[in-house]
């Protein structure tokens, strides 16, 4: 698939629905690129790849290593870093962590979460030649200071704020906005709202594309199941089968065969 650029991401808008997988490696990097207009090197591997109960403790040195590494599987796809809690509270900061992002991997665009509140920091990164991709609705790294993971857009108070996020942070200046855990009437409605491309993760089919963690999708994370994941595969049974086969012919010697020996 030829790469995508933050042109065509932008064009894409009305015409085809994006598709972006999150990617921690090389390995599953390599296997999605075929199909991902855009890979996400989401702070989500916090969870699935550290084992932590949720995002906050991700730091910008895991991220630049993940980053790093799906972009050596898959490099001719289109790759957006997220930055992690605490790296984008003011201006300043944001910009000296984005640039660290920019400097130490191929990164094209980075993710920052929140709405009209970080609109003056998206256009500082922008107008300092950072891309950026929005992330509005359910903010993971909230998720703390709101008590859980709340979904967005369930009063009409909430609808038009996640209308003016949206607003503000394509004023801003950003490529396009991930938006999360949002009633779908209200997701389609901040999807017109705006002319740069919605992606949504559990915010319905009225968007301009869809975002899923990959062990999520593929059923590798165990933990708990969002509402709004599908599985396309059931990983973790295959996965745990498999390793109880060889396991089980390890002990009965029935592995290695001649085939598998010097
Ligand atoms: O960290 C992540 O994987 C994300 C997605 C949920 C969009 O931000």
């Amino acid at each position: 698939m030829k790469k995508m650029t933050i042109n065509s991401i932008k064009k894409s808008k009305g015409v085809t629905p994006l598709v972006m997988i999150t990617a921690y490696d090389a390995l599953f990097a390599r296997l999605f690129q075929e199909e991902a207009d855009v890979l996400l090197v989401g702070d989500s591997l916090n969870m699935s790849f550290a084992g932590k109960s949720d995002t906050l403790s991700a730091t910008l040195e895991q991220m630049i290593y993940h980053t790093n590494a799906v972009a050596m599987g898959a490099k001719e796809t289109f790759l957006i870093c997220d930055m992690p809690f605490g790296t984008y509270v003011n201006k300043k900061e944001a910009l000296k962590n984005a640039i660290k992002v920019f400097q130490e991997t191929p990164a094209d665009a980075i993710k920052i979460e929140g709405g009209e509140d970080k609109a003056d920091i998206v256009a500082h990164l922008c107008s300092n030649g950072i891309a950026v991709c929005g992330h509005i609705g359910l903010l993971p790294q909230a998720v703390r200071s709101e008590g859980g993971y709340k979904v967005k857009g369930r009063s009409d108070e909430g609808r038009a704020s996640l209308i003016k996020d949206a607003k503000a942070i394509e004023k801003a200046g950003a490529f396009c906005i991930v938006i999360e855990g949002v009633k779908a009437d209200v997701a389609a409605e901040v999807a017109k709202s705006v002319l740069i491309p919605v992606i949504g993760i559990g915010a319905g089919n009225g968007v301009d594309g869809q975002v899923l963690v990959w062990s999520d999708m593929l059923g590798f994370f165990e933990e708990f199941t969002p509402k709004f994941v599908k599985k396309y595969l059931d990983g973790a049974s295959l996965v745990k089968s498999a390793v109880k086969k060889y396991s089980d012919e390890v002990k009965t010697r029935e592995f290695p065969q001649e085939i598998h020996t010097y």
